[in-house]
């Protein structure tokens, strides 16, 4: 492709991408953060609760309820489903492994050590010893 075709190419995948982000797009606004950072960023999270889902090989409904009364949005700041606490318990194992036992480094971010993370044990099944 010659560079104007390229550059034509990524304003529309942008304009596409960027109306179906408007359709499904999650509420990030309503925050309920125990483990992670309060202040991370929309992106930050949402790269990281999809990798959950790959890690696991789930949809986000894994961890996240309804809101009442819908079938297809997800209040992702309750705390009903009782699944999300079980993950946070795995999210806290695993910064416990990454700083304890592997060469931490104090100037960088906990969230950024990905020595072990949620695939290396689940490899895309919920419940990896079975
Ligand atoms: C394996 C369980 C799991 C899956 C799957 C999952 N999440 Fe989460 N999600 C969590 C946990 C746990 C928290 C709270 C983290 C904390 O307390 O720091 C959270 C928090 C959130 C929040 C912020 C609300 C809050 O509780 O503060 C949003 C938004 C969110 N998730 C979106 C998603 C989306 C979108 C998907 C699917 C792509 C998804 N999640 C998949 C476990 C999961
Ligand atoms: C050291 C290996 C290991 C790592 C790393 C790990 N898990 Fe797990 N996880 C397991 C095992 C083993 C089970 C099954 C436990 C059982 O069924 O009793 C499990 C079960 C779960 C469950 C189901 C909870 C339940 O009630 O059994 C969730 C949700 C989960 N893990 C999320 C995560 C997330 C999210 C991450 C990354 C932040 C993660 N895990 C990282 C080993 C791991």
């Amino acid at each position: 492709m010659k560079k104007k075709s390229v550059f034509t190419f990524l304003c529309f995948s942008i304009l596409i991408l960027g109306s179906i982000a408007s359709i499904k797009a999650p509420n990030f606004r309503d925050r309920n953060l125990q483990v992670l950072p309060k202040d991370i960023s929309d992106v930050k999270l949402d790269s990281i609760m999809e990798s959950y889902t790959k890690a696991l090989g789930v949809g986000c409904n894994f961890c996240h309820v309804s809101v009442q009364g819908t079938k297809d949005s997800l209040d992702f700041a309750s705390d009903k489903e009782p699944m999300k606490d079980e993950a946070r318990n795995m999210m806290r194992m695993v910064i416990d492994i990454n700083t304890k036992y592997f060469y931490y480094d104090k100037n960088k971010h906990p969230l950024d050590l990905n020595t072990i993370t949620c695939i290396t044990c689940h490899k895309g099944d919920p419940y990896p010893i079975n």
